[in-house]
Protein backbone atom coordinates (compact mmCIF):
# COMPACT_ATOMS: atom_id res chain seq x y z
CA UNK A 1 0.00 0.00 0.00
CA UNK A 2 1.59 3.00 -0.60
CA UNK A 3 1.14 5.89 1.97
CA UNK A 4 -0.94 9.37 0.58
CA UNK A 5 1.21 12.07 -0.97
CA UNK A 6 2.81 14.72 1.64
CA UNK A 7 -0.10 17.71 1.66
CA UNK A 8 1.07 20.87 0.11
CA UNK A 9 -0.97 23.62 1.72
CA UNK A 10 0.90 25.51 4.55
CA UNK A 11 -1.08 25.33 7.33
CA UNK A 12 -2.13 28.69 9.32
CA UNK A 13 0.82 30.35 10.85
CA UNK A 14 -0.66 30.82 14.10
CA UNK A 15 -0.51 26.81 14.70
CA UNK A 16 3.57 27.67 14.93
CA UNK A 17 2.82 29.85 18.09
CA UNK A 18 1.92 27.12 19.89
CA UNK A 19 4.90 26.44 22.23
CA UNK A 20 6.40 23.39 21.95
CA UNK A 21 5.32 19.86 23.79
CA UNK A 22 7.54 19.65 26.63
CA UNK A 23 6.69 16.24 27.48
CA UNK A 24 8.34 14.41 24.50
CA UNK A 25 10.83 12.33 26.58
CA UNK A 26 8.89 11.40 29.14
CA UNK A 27 6.17 10.04 26.93
CA UNK A 28 8.89 8.02 25.06
CA UNK A 29 10.30 6.95 28.35
CA UNK A 30 6.86 5.91 29.12
CA UNK A 31 6.27 4.23 26.35
CA UNK A 32 9.12 1.90 26.28
CA UNK A 33 8.45 1.06 29.89
CA UNK A 34 4.80 -0.28 29.14
CA UNK A 35 6.12 -1.86 25.74
CA UNK A 36 9.16 -3.88 28.07
CA UNK A 37 6.03 -4.81 30.51
CA UNK A 38 6.97 -2.63 33.55
CA UNK A 39 4.42 -1.75 36.20
CA UNK A 40 3.62 2.11 35.89
CA UNK A 41 1.85 3.65 38.97
CA UNK A 42 0.33 6.66 36.84
CA UNK A 43 0.24 10.01 38.84
CA UNK A 44 -0.18 12.06 35.47
CA UNK A 45 -3.48 12.07 34.06
CA UNK A 46 -5.50 14.62 35.74
CA UNK A 47 -8.91 12.93 34.83
CA UNK A 48 -11.49 11.44 37.58
CA UNK A 49 -11.11 7.85 37.45
CA UNK A 50 -13.88 6.87 38.75
CA UNK A 51 -17.32 6.57 36.62
CA UNK A 52 -19.86 8.51 36.53
CA UNK A 53 -22.52 8.15 39.27
CA UNK A 54 -24.95 5.48 37.31
CA UNK A 55 -28.14 7.56 37.98
CA UNK A 56 -26.60 10.20 35.77
CA UNK A 57 -26.50 7.71 33.06
CA UNK A 58 -29.95 6.55 33.29
CA UNK A 59 -31.13 10.49 33.10
CA UNK A 60 -29.45 10.61 29.73
CA UNK A 61 -31.03 7.34 28.95
CA UNK A 62 -33.97 9.38 29.58
CA UNK A 63 -33.19 12.60 28.00
CA UNK A 64 -32.09 10.93 24.86
CA UNK A 65 -35.11 9.09 24.25
CA UNK A 66 -36.97 12.44 23.65
CA UNK A 67 -36.81 12.98 19.94
CA UNK A 68 -36.78 16.80 20.55
CA UNK A 69 -33.28 16.17 21.75
CA UNK A 70 -32.06 14.71 18.35
CA UNK A 71 -32.44 17.73 16.77
CA UNK A 72 -30.40 21.32 16.56
CA UNK A 73 -30.64 23.00 20.09
CA UNK A 74 -31.35 26.38 19.10
CA UNK A 75 -31.88 27.79 22.13
CA UNK A 76 -30.17 30.96 22.94
CA UNK A 77 -27.76 30.42 25.18
CA UNK A 78 -28.50 26.18 26.36
CA UNK A 79 -31.35 24.83 26.64
CA UNK A 80 -33.72 26.80 29.17
CA UNK A 81 -33.76 23.43 31.46
CA UNK A 82 -29.99 23.47 31.98
CA UNK A 83 -29.60 27.19 32.29
CA UNK A 84 -32.32 26.68 34.87
CA UNK A 85 -30.59 23.94 36.78
CA UNK A 86 -27.33 25.61 36.78
CA UNK A 87 -28.56 28.77 38.65
CA UNK A 88 -30.46 27.39 41.20
CA UNK A 89 -27.41 24.62 41.60
CA UNK A 90 -25.43 28.66 41.81
CA UNK A 91 -27.74 30.19 44.63
CA UNK A 92 -27.94 26.68 46.82
CA UNK A 93 -23.92 26.52 46.62
CA UNK A 94 -22.35 30.46 46.16
CA UNK A 95 -26.01 32.30 47.58
CA UNK A 96 -25.32 34.50 44.37
CA UNK A 97 -28.89 34.80 42.24
CA UNK A 98 -27.99 34.78 38.38
CA UNK A 99 -30.59 35.24 35.61
CA UNK A 100 -30.70 32.41 33.57
CA UNK A 101 -31.73 34.94 30.76
CA UNK A 102 -28.45 37.06 30.83
CA UNK A 103 -25.89 35.93 32.83
CA UNK A 104 -25.35 31.89 32.00
CA UNK A 105 -24.33 30.26 29.18
CA UNK A 106 -24.14 26.63 28.67
CA UNK A 107 -20.19 25.45 27.56
CA UNK A 108 -19.06 22.38 25.66
CA UNK A 109 -16.57 21.91 28.82
CA UNK A 110 -15.14 24.59 30.01
CA UNK A 111 -11.74 24.31 28.21
CA UNK A 112 -13.88 25.25 25.34
CA UNK A 113 -15.16 28.50 26.94
CA UNK A 114 -11.87 29.31 27.93
CA UNK A 115 -11.06 29.25 24.31
CA UNK A 116 -13.05 31.19 22.55
CA UNK A 117 -13.15 33.88 25.18
CA UNK A 118 -9.62 34.50 24.03
CA UNK A 119 -10.79 34.43 20.28
CA UNK A 120 -14.03 36.65 21.48
CA UNK A 121 -11.71 39.79 23.00
CA UNK A 122 -8.27 39.36 21.98
CA UNK A 123 -7.31 40.97 18.76
CA UNK A 124 -3.43 41.52 17.53
CA UNK A 125 -1.18 42.95 20.09
CA UNK A 126 -3.67 42.98 22.91
CA UNK A 127 -2.54 41.48 26.59
CA UNK A 128 -4.21 39.31 28.42
CA UNK A 129 -2.82 38.18 31.76
CA UNK A 130 -1.95 34.69 32.46
CA UNK A 131 -0.87 33.23 35.70
CA UNK A 132 2.51 30.85 35.41
CA UNK A 133 2.28 28.24 36.53
CA UNK A 134 -0.96 26.99 35.03
CA UNK A 135 -3.64 25.27 33.09
CA UNK A 136 -2.15 26.34 29.70
CA UNK A 137 -5.54 26.71 26.91
CA UNK A 138 -5.92 30.69 27.80
CA UNK A 139 -2.15 31.09 27.22
CA UNK A 140 -2.20 29.41 24.03
CA UNK A 141 -5.69 30.95 22.68
CA UNK A 142 -4.20 34.09 23.81
CA UNK A 143 -1.10 33.72 21.36
CA UNK A 144 -3.21 31.95 18.31
CA UNK A 145 -5.39 35.11 18.63
CA UNK A 146 -2.18 37.38 18.12
CA UNK A 147 -2.30 38.04 21.63
CA UNK A 148 0.68 38.68 24.47
CA UNK A 149 0.12 36.33 27.17
CA UNK A 150 1.69 38.54 30.16
CA UNK A 151 2.87 36.27 32.96
CA UNK A 152 1.82 36.81 36.83
CA UNK A 153 4.31 34.63 38.57
CA UNK A 154 3.18 32.44 41.07
CA UNK A 155 4.86 31.56 43.66
CA UNK A 156 5.37 29.79 47.12
CA UNK A 157 5.63 32.69 48.86
CA UNK A 158 2.87 34.18 47.26
CA UNK A 159 0.99 31.22 48.42
CA UNK A 160 0.46 30.38 44.67
CA UNK A 161 -1.70 33.43 44.00
CA UNK A 162 -0.26 36.77 41.48
CA UNK A 163 1.54 39.90 43.14
CA UNK A 164 -1.35 42.25 41.03
CA UNK A 165 0.85 45.20 42.10
CA UNK A 166 3.37 44.05 39.86
CA UNK A 167 2.02 43.59 36.76
CA UNK A 168 3.55 47.30 35.19
CA UNK A 169 0.67 49.87 34.58
CA UNK A 170 1.51 49.90 30.92
CA UNK A 171 0.58 46.06 30.55
CA UNK A 172 -2.21 46.68 32.53
CA UNK A 173 -4.13 49.46 30.55
CA UNK A 174 -3.71 47.28 27.10
CA UNK A 175 -4.89 43.85 28.81
CA UNK A 176 -8.12 42.61 28.17
CA UNK A 177 -8.31 39.26 30.27
CA UNK A 178 -7.11 38.44 33.70
CA UNK A 179 -7.17 35.02 33.44
CA UNK A 180 -7.28 33.27 37.24
CA UNK A 181 -8.23 29.67 38.57
CA UNK A 182 -8.89 28.65 41.82
CA UNK A 183 -8.52 26.03 43.13
CA UNK A 184 -5.44 25.70 41.20
CA UNK A 185 -4.08 23.58 38.47
CA UNK A 186 -1.17 22.46 38.72
CA UNK A 187 -0.36 23.35 42.57
CA UNK A 188 -3.93 22.76 44.10
CA UNK A 189 -3.57 26.33 45.45
CA UNK A 190 -7.09 28.15 47.13
CA UNK A 191 -8.26 32.06 46.96
CA UNK A 192 -9.00 33.93 49.98
CA UNK A 193 -11.88 36.32 49.17
CA UNK A 194 -9.49 39.30 49.95
CA UNK A 195 -7.38 37.94 47.12
CA UNK A 196 -10.68 38.09 44.65
CA UNK A 197 -11.85 41.53 46.21
CA UNK A 198 -8.45 42.66 45.10
CA UNK A 199 -8.52 41.23 41.51
CA UNK A 200 -12.15 42.98 41.09
CA UNK A 201 -10.91 46.62 42.44
CA UNK A 202 -7.89 46.46 39.84
CA UNK A 203 -9.73 45.00 36.74
CA UNK A 204 -12.25 48.30 37.38
CA UNK A 205 -9.11 49.99 37.89
CA UNK A 206 -8.23 48.78 34.29
CA UNK A 207 -11.06 47.82 32.03
CA UNK A 208 -10.56 44.34 32.38
CA UNK A 209 -12.43 41.41 32.05
CA UNK A 210 -11.61 38.52 35.21
CA UNK A 211 -12.36 35.13 33.78
CA UNK A 212 -11.74 32.81 36.56
CA UNK A 213 -11.76 29.15 35.90
CA UNK A 214 -13.86 27.29 38.56
CA UNK A 215 -13.34 23.87 37.39
CA UNK A 216 -12.50 22.14 40.95
CA UNK A 217 -15.40 23.88 42.65
CA UNK A 218 -16.32 20.87 44.20
CA UNK A 219 -13.32 18.87 44.62
CA UNK A 220 -12.68 20.43 48.22
CA UNK A 221 -11.78 18.40 51.47
CA UNK A 222 -11.75 18.55 54.75
CA UNK A 223 -14.62 21.39 55.92
CA UNK A 224 -13.06 23.30 52.81
CA UNK A 225 -15.45 24.93 50.66
CA UNK A 226 -13.98 26.83 47.13
CA UNK A 227 -15.19 30.19 47.07
CA UNK A 228 -17.02 31.95 43.84
CA UNK A 229 -15.18 35.19 42.45
CA UNK A 230 -19.31 35.92 41.79
CA UNK A 231 -19.31 36.31 45.42
CA UNK A 232 -17.43 39.13 45.76
CA UNK A 233 -19.31 42.65 45.73
CA UNK A 234 -19.58 44.11 42.12
CA UNK A 235 -17.54 41.29 40.92
CA UNK A 236 -20.53 40.61 38.41
CA UNK A 237 -19.58 44.12 36.85
CA UNK A 238 -16.10 42.97 35.41
CA UNK A 239 -15.99 38.55 36.14
CA UNK A 240 -16.95 35.76 34.59
CA UNK A 241 -16.56 32.32 35.73
CA UNK A 242 -16.47 29.22 34.05
CA UNK A 243 -17.71 25.81 35.90
CA UNK A 244 -17.96 22.22 35.15
CA UNK A 245 -19.42 19.06 35.52
CA UNK A 246 -16.18 17.42 34.46
CA UNK A 247 -14.13 17.01 37.86
CA UNK A 248 -17.37 17.63 40.05
CA UNK A 249 -19.14 14.52 38.51
CA UNK A 250 -16.52 12.27 37.45
CA UNK A 251 -18.03 13.43 33.68
CA UNK A 252 -14.80 14.76 31.80
CA UNK A 253 -15.78 12.82 29.04
CA UNK A 254 -19.31 14.38 28.49
CA UNK A 255 -18.30 17.85 27.65
CA UNK A 256 -20.81 19.90 29.80
CA UNK A 257 -20.16 23.15 31.86
CA UNK A 258 -21.33 26.61 31.92
CA UNK A 259 -19.95 30.40 32.18
CA UNK A 260 -21.76 32.83 34.94
CA UNK A 261 -21.24 36.67 34.93
CA UNK A 262 -21.37 39.54 33.57
CA UNK A 263 -23.96 39.80 30.65
CA UNK A 264 -21.52 41.11 28.46
CA UNK A 265 -19.07 39.53 28.24
CA UNK A 266 -21.82 36.32 28.25
CA UNK A 267 -23.63 37.87 24.96
CA UNK A 268 -20.08 38.28 23.54
CA UNK A 269 -18.85 34.66 24.36
CA UNK A 270 -22.06 33.31 23.07
CA UNK A 271 -21.81 35.59 19.54
CA UNK A 272 -18.39 33.60 18.83
CA UNK A 273 -19.86 30.53 20.01
CA UNK A 274 -22.83 31.00 17.68
CA UNK A 275 -20.98 31.04 14.42
CA UNK A 276 -18.21 27.94 15.72
CA UNK A 277 -20.81 25.19 17.36
CA UNK A 278 -23.86 24.14 17.96
CA UNK A 279 -24.02 22.93 21.27
CA UNK A 280 -23.69 19.42 22.37
CA UNK A 281 -25.99 16.46 22.26
CA UNK A 282 -29.02 17.97 23.92
CA UNK A 283 -29.52 14.96 26.38
CA UNK A 284 -26.29 16.17 27.86
CA UNK A 285 -27.27 18.87 29.45
CA UNK A 286 -30.58 17.45 30.75
CA UNK A 287 -28.68 15.07 32.20
CA UNK A 288 -26.40 17.40 33.45
CA UNK A 289 -29.27 19.60 34.34
CA UNK A 290 -30.67 16.78 36.57
CA UNK A 291 -27.40 15.73 38.17
CA UNK A 292 -26.46 19.25 39.52
CA UNK A 293 -29.06 19.52 41.61
CA UNK A 294 -30.01 15.64 42.87
CA UNK A 295 -26.34 14.14 42.71
CA UNK A 296 -23.75 14.21 45.10
CA UNK A 297 -20.12 12.73 44.78
CA UNK A 298 -19.08 12.24 48.21
CA UNK A 299 -17.87 9.17 47.69
CA UNK A 300 -14.89 9.77 45.28
CA UNK A 301 -14.34 12.76 47.25
CA UNK A 302 -12.96 10.31 50.12
CA UNK A 303 -11.34 8.55 47.90
CA UNK A 304 -9.26 11.15 46.60
CA UNK A 305 -8.77 12.45 50.13
CA UNK A 306 -8.26 9.00 51.24
CA UNK A 307 -5.21 9.04 48.68
CA UNK A 308 -3.90 12.72 49.27
CA UNK A 309 -3.28 11.89 52.56
CA UNK A 310 -1.10 8.44 52.21
CA UNK A 311 0.64 10.65 49.59
CA UNK A 312 1.16 13.51 51.19
CA UNK A 313 2.05 11.87 54.61
CA UNK A 314 4.11 9.29 52.55
CA UNK A 315 6.29 11.85 51.20
CA UNK A 316 6.82 13.72 54.21
CA UNK A 317 8.14 10.48 56.07
CA UNK A 318 10.78 10.83 53.11
CA UNK A 319 11.60 14.06 53.90
CA UNK A 320 9.32 16.59 52.00
CA UNK A 321 7.23 19.12 53.75
CA UNK A 322 3.94 19.87 52.13
CA UNK A 323 1.11 20.40 53.31
CA UNK A 324 -2.18 19.06 52.50
CA UNK A 325 -3.96 20.40 49.71
CA UNK A 326 -8.11 21.94 50.68
CA UNK A 327 -8.76 21.20 46.74
CA UNK A 328 -8.26 20.25 43.46
CA UNK A 329 -6.65 16.57 43.40
CA UNK A 330 -2.64 17.36 42.82
CA UNK A 331 0.02 17.11 44.86
CA UNK A 332 2.89 19.90 44.03
CA UNK A 333 5.56 18.85 45.62
CA UNK A 334 9.13 20.63 45.06
CA UNK A 335 12.15 18.09 43.28
CA UNK A 336 14.87 17.74 45.96
CA UNK A 337 18.25 18.82 45.45
CA UNK A 338 20.40 18.56 42.56
CA UNK A 339 17.15 17.72 40.41
CA UNK A 340 14.95 19.72 38.04
CA UNK A 341 11.42 18.73 37.21
CA UNK A 342 12.41 17.22 34.24
CA UNK A 343 15.62 15.40 35.78
CA UNK A 344 13.41 14.40 38.30
CA UNK A 345 10.65 13.19 36.59
CA UNK A 346 12.56 11.37 34.15
CA UNK A 347 14.49 9.41 37.70
CA UNK A 348 10.94 8.55 39.67
CA UNK A 349 9.53 6.94 36.06
CA UNK A 350 13.05 4.54 35.24
CA UNK A 351 14.00 4.38 39.02
CA UNK A 352 10.36 3.94 40.58
CA UNK A 353 8.26 2.75 37.71
CA UNK A 354 6.27 5.91 38.62
CA UNK A 355 4.82 8.84 36.77
CA UNK A 356 4.40 12.61 37.77
CA UNK A 357 4.42 15.24 35.67
CA UNK A 358 7.45 18.22 35.28
CA UNK A 359 6.35 21.38 37.06
CA UNK A 360 8.46 23.30 34.25
CA UNK A 361 5.31 22.05 31.72
CA UNK A 362 2.84 24.49 33.00
CA UNK A 363 5.41 27.62 33.07
CA UNK A 364 8.72 28.93 33.59
CA UNK A 365 7.77 28.99 37.70
CA UNK A 366 6.79 25.20 36.99
CA UNK A 367 10.64 24.49 37.31
CA UNK A 368 11.53 23.19 40.52
CA UNK A 369 8.14 21.02 40.86
CA UNK A 370 6.30 18.09 40.30
CA UNK A 371 2.56 17.52 39.91
CA UNK A 372 1.30 14.35 41.26
CA UNK A 373 -2.23 13.31 40.15
CA UNK A 374 -4.57 11.40 42.70
CA UNK A 375 -6.91 10.42 39.82
CA UNK A 376 -5.19 6.86 40.16
CA UNK A 377 -7.09 4.34 37.25
CA UNK A 378 -6.63 0.90 39.24
CA UNK A 379 -6.30 2.12 42.70
CA UNK A 380 -9.41 1.16 44.82
CA UNK A 381 -8.69 2.55 48.30
CA UNK A 382 -5.13 4.33 48.63
CA UNK A 383 -3.02 0.75 48.38
CA UNK A 384 -1.43 1.47 44.86
CA UNK A 385 -0.79 5.40 46.27
CA UNK A 386 1.12 3.48 49.34
CA UNK A 387 3.06 1.43 46.79
CA UNK A 388 4.09 4.05 44.85
CA UNK A 389 5.46 6.17 47.73
CA UNK A 390 7.33 2.80 49.04
CA UNK A 391 8.91 2.50 45.27
CA UNK A 392 10.06 6.01 45.80
CA UNK A 393 11.53 5.62 49.25
CA UNK A 394 12.94 2.03 48.07
CA UNK A 395 15.12 3.12 44.79
CA UNK A 396 15.96 6.71 44.45
CA UNK A 397 18.21 7.98 46.88
CA UNK A 398 16.98 12.02 48.04
CA UNK A 399 18.77 13.94 50.03
CA UNK A 400 17.70 16.95 51.50
C1 LIG B 1 -7.72 24.29 35.39
C2 LIG B 1 -8.55 23.57 34.40
N1 LIG B 1 -9.51 24.24 33.75
C3 LIG B 1 -10.28 23.65 32.84
C4 LIG B 1 -10.11 22.32 32.53
C5 LIG B 1 -10.97 21.72 31.47
O1 LIG B 1 -12.12 21.18 31.99
P1 LIG B 1 -13.36 20.78 31.08
O2 LIG B 1 -13.42 19.30 31.08
O3 LIG B 1 -14.54 21.43 31.75
O4 LIG B 1 -13.13 21.34 29.71
C6 LIG B 1 -9.13 21.58 33.18
C7 LIG B 1 -8.92 20.16 32.83
O5 LIG B 1 -7.99 19.52 33.22
C8 LIG B 1 -8.34 22.22 34.14
O6 LIG B 1 -7.38 21.56 34.81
Amino acid sequence: MSLPATLNVPRAKRLDLIPPYLFGEIARQKKQALAEGRDLIDLGIGDPDQPTPPEIIDALYEAAKDPETHRYDESNAGDPIFLDAAAKWFEGRFGVKLDPNSELLLLIGSKEGLAHLCWAYVDAGDYTLVQDPSYTVPKVNTLMAGGIPHLMPLTAANNWLPVLSDIPTEVAKAAKIMFLNYPHNPTGATATSAFFAEAVEFAKNYDILICQDCAYSEVNYDDYRAPSILQTPGAIDIAIETHSLSKTLNMTGWRVGFAAGNPDAIATLNKLKSNIDSKQFAAIDRAAAWALLNVNNDHTLELYQRRRDILVDGLNSLGWKLEKPKAAFYIWAPVPPGYTSMSFVSDLLSKAGVLAIPGVGYGENGEGYVRMSLTLSGDKNGERIAEAVERIRQNLTINW
